[in-house]
């Protein structure tokens, strides 16, 4: 147990925030033992920090998620499940099931963070959500100690959301993850980016791993490598709005980037909007909006959470002056603010 412990490695924005207690966790009993003796403490989990800015001082207990190991438990004629520990690094674990042919993940390659994570917020990029290879996960419930097992149903998964973003927020830690992954590939490649990729090196029938070797190089090429560049990946969600609001914007703004979701419901690109706004590589102190991806905010080195949450308003406001559109933030505000727009 740590006391007053700096979280600057243990965030991707790089914040120099203290955690008033701070340990780690590698099986329940050891997390029991830290909730028993911190029982009147606010209690934060953390993985590998990816979608988390601090704004101030973590006035209770920071625990983090070690837990290990990656098992087959289960297998039939088309699928294969695979457990695997909360703390298990993500991009790690993917590139564990294409070394063994498993397919489903490869979409989802070099999305930093720990498997534990990914079902909070049903990670997703290049047209594959994990709710679209998710089985099933244990839950320890702090109020009673019980372990709950949750299927895809009861995630109640959504774009960039789950259970545990709402209704069951802050009320369990999540222990492990169970993957259905195909024996045989179903490449998604809709994604125009991939296609471009895989054609400019000249392949025409994929594997799985030249599907993951290319969201990885088109990952490479605009999202910034936190180790550099203090970021959590998208700070704020892609915006929906209905069809009528969609048809006004286009008459003012023929490109505007979209993709339709229903018959009443299209899906702006938030990066295309902050970009129009003028705001890319926008800079408010030592933080900014990247050069390459507006959708990401960095930490040009010595920035305070705050200073990134009051830039990440003053977007907001931008936005909705030009174009009339509420963004969200997908990155997890901590302590949450109730009152910030
Ligand atoms: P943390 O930041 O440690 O935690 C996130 C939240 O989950 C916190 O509220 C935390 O309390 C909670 N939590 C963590 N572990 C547990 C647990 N075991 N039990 C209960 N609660 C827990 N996301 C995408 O969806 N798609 C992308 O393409 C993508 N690209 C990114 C690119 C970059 C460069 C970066 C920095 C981030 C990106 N992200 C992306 C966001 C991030 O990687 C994911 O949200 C990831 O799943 C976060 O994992 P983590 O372990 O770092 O979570
Ligand atoms: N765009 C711009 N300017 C920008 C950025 C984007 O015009 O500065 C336009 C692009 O040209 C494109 C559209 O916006 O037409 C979409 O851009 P991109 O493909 O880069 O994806 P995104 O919508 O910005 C989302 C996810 C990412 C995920 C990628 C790939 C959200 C909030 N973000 O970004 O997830 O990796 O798609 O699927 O849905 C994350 O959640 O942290 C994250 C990085």
């Amino acid at each position: 147990m740590q006391h007053n412990y700096s979280l600057q490695p243990y965030n991707t924005f790089g914040i120099d925030a203290k955690a008033k207690y701070f340990s780690r966790f590698s099986s329940v009993e050891e997390l029991e033992l830290n909730l028993k003796h911190y029982a009147n403490e606010p209690l934060l989990v953390l993985g590998g920090g990816s979608n988390v800015l601090f704004t101030q001082n973590f006035d209770g207990l920071v625990l983090l998620n070690c837990i290990t190991g990656i098992e087959v438990s289960d297998d039939d004629d088309e699928f294969i499940y695979i457990k695997v520990g909360a703390g298990e690094n993500w991009h790690q674990f993917v590139m564990h099931c294409l070394a063994n042919n498993w397919a489903g993940l490869e979409n989802l390659s070099l999305i930093p963070g720990s498997v534990g994570a990914s079902p909070m917020q049903n990670i997703g990029a290049y047209g594959v959500e994990i709710k679209d290879v998710f089985h099933s996960l244990n839950a320890f419930c702090i109020a009673n100690g019980e372990i709950h097992t949750f299927d895809n149903h009861k995630c109640q998964f959504g774009y960039r959301e789950s259970i545990f973003k709402r209704a069951l927020k802050n009320q369990y830690v999540i222990l492990d993850v169970t993957f259905r992954l195909s024996k045989k590939a179903n490449l998604r490649t809709s994604y125009g980016a991939i296609q471009q990729e895989l054609f400019s090196k000249g392949i025409t029938t994929p594997s799985i791993q030249d599907i993951s070797a290319a969201v990885i190089a088109i990952r490479q090429s605009k999202l910034p490598d936190p180790k550099a560049l203090g970021n959590a990946g998208s700070f704020f969600k892609n915006p929906v709005v209905s069809k009528q609001r969609f048809e006004a914007l286009q008459q003012q703004y023929p490109d505007i980037a979209h993709f339709l979701i229903s018959d009443t419901e299209v899906k702006l690109a938030a990066g295309w909007l902050i970009e129009k706004a003028g705001l890319k590589g926008f800079r408010m102190g030592p933080c900014g909006v990247h050069d390459k991806q507006a959708l990401v905010l960095v930490n040009h080195g010595s920035s305070t959470g705050q200073q990134i949450l009051d830039l990440s308003t003053h977007i907001i406001e931008k936005i909705k002056v030009q174009f009339g559109v509420s963004l969200e933030r997908e990155v997890n505000i901590i302590p949450p603010h109730e009152n910030i727009i």
